[in-house]
């Protein structure tokens, strides 16, 4: 007998029931769902299946790639949103990603936004690149939104409904690693102790090139940097990716960054490039939250004081980044003290947090429906009534599923449930029609970027039969 937890419109049932019955069960879920799933003939959603090949086949051994060629490594937030997605039928498979993960921690608790962990010739910048030819780096000198919390939380939940025993062991392993992560966040990224993060390159970000970085990222000029031959463009046409002018500046930071030998107590003060950003904020809220839970779960009384303290200057801290204007939250550049006045997609996350007040949920609900109703799926990841709205570069515009399982997660917890539920069915649908491609042009829903791409395929999965996130 398995226990098995559907959702459907957000309402957890609790079944118990025999393997066989899996079916039975995901056609009520694929029932209320019919119109934006399709099916095959036995009546199961066609990119079931196709999802979980497209894990086995991105499947590197302990880690799982992004997508082949494009991204031939092990990403940091990539392996939680994939671990999600390894979870709805493997959980083992699930906590190995996070595992493989953190068992490239540095030793001062930073995570890097890549691990290489095989040699690949199919990226740019590669291992040869962040070290030397002569002695390559094992990873990347950056780090990336810090989702592991809430993952390890979600595998917690998935794993205890079976074997909370089991469920524990795997938390309690993780869990100081990830506490040290959470630190070294605070420490190398917020030495003023303002209760907000801050990220040194627009690549931390994980929304390369979002609208929000524009200003700050010309506010400084390129370095005479070694020529360069970027690979991403040899599997992805140049439209839909960063341009040359914006790698020129990346790259400016990588070198910069590389000739202080990636020391975090340098790194915040020298970069050039020093952005509050929304998304790593409110991922980092929440997997404080998600930590508090999970310390209280382990009897770590210390460790809850000490999450309550992040939690509380966070909190203060995040009204900072409210707009009243526009009724969104704005990122902010901490060199000129300014709000960046961009509107993107992560302005929504605070409420993923939880941070957001009714009131600023009820104008980030307005705004979220105006944008919606200017294209045709939900959610574009800058705003398409923008000046720089371009529907298929990169985050300058696009659909990203991994953004709006976040942003309709962040919804239901404030009862906004009709528009998570318009974002939810937006989801399956690009994904139904155009298949797991990177991200979605959110006036066509058609599939651009990279294709066979993980963590489409992961969501796509636990959306279906996964946890309540
Ligand atoms: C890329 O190469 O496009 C990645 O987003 C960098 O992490």
């Amino acid at each position: 007998m398995v226990r098995i937890r559907l959702r459907s419109y957000g309402v957890r049932l609790d079944i118990l029931c025999v393997v066989a019955c899996l079916s039975t069960l995901q056609a009520i879920f694929v029932s209320s769902h019919r119109n934006y799933i399709n099916l095959n003939s036995t009546g199961r959603p066609l990119l079931h299946e196709h999802s979980i090949e497209v894990l086995k086949q991105n499947d590197f051994g302990g880690y799982t790639v992004p997508a082949l060629g494009l991204y031939p490594f092990q990403w940091n937030w990539d392996a939680g949103f994939i671990a999600a997605g390894w979870a709805a039928f493997d959980v083992d498979r699930a906590w190995e990603e996070m595992e493989t993960l953190f068992s490239g921690q540095w030793a001062d608790g930073m995570i890097p936004s890549i691990l290489f962990w095989k040699a690949s010739d199919t990226y740019f910048p590669g291992p040869e690149i962040w070290g030397t030819k002569e002695n390559p780096s094992n990873s990347t000198g950056i780090t990336q939104p810090p989702i592991a919390g809430v993952i390890v939380r979600y595998l917690y939940d998935c794993t205890a409904r079976t074997n909370r025993r089991l469920a524990q062991q795997k938390v309690s392993k993780l869990f100081p690693k990830i506490l040290a992560y959470h630190r070294w966040w605070y420490k190398a990224r917020d030495p003023l102790n303002t209760g907000l993060v801050a990220i040194i390159h627009p690549w931390e970000s994980g929304m390369d090139n979002s609208p929000a970085w524009d200003e700050a990222l010309h506010a400084f000029p390129v370095d005479d940097i070694p020529p360069y031959e970027r690979e991403d463009l040899k599997h992805v046409n140049a439209s839909m990716r960063p341009s040359k002018d914006t790698y020129d500046h990346y790259l400016t930071l990588l070198y910069r960054f590389k000739a202080a030998n990636y020391d975090p107590e340098k790194l915040y003060w020298m970069s050039p490039f020093r952005m509050t950003d929304l998304c790593t904020n409110s991922v980092l809220f929440r997997a404080n939250r998600d930590m508090r839970f999970l310390a209280r779960m382990l009897g770590k009384k210390e460790e809850v004081r000490e999450i309550n303290t992040w939690l509380r200057k966070g909190k203060e801290r995040f009204q900072w980044l409210w707009d009243m204007d526009s009724g969104l939250f704005k990122c902010e550049n901490q060199l000129t003290g300014k709000l960046s006045s961009a509107r993107i997609s992560g302005a929504f996350l605070p409420l993923f947090a939880g941070v957001a007040s009714q009131d600023q949920a009820a104008a980030l609900a307005s705004n979220l429906k105006l944008w919606i109703d200017e294209v045709k799926f939900g959610v574009p990841s800058a705003d398409p009534a923008g000046p720089v709205f371009d529907p298929v570069k990169y985050w300058s515009g696009p659909l990203w599923i991994n953004i709006n399982w976040m942003i309709s997660s962040g919804l239901r917890h404030y009862g906004y449930n009709e528009l998570a539920e318009k974002i939810e069915m937006d989801s399956l649908t690009v994904i139904s029609e155009s298949g797991l491609r990177e991200y979605f042009n959110p006036r066509t829903g058609e599939g651009a970027g990279g294709e066979s791409f993980s963590w489409t395929a992961a969501l796509y999965l636990a959306w279906l039969d996964g946890e309540v996130l």
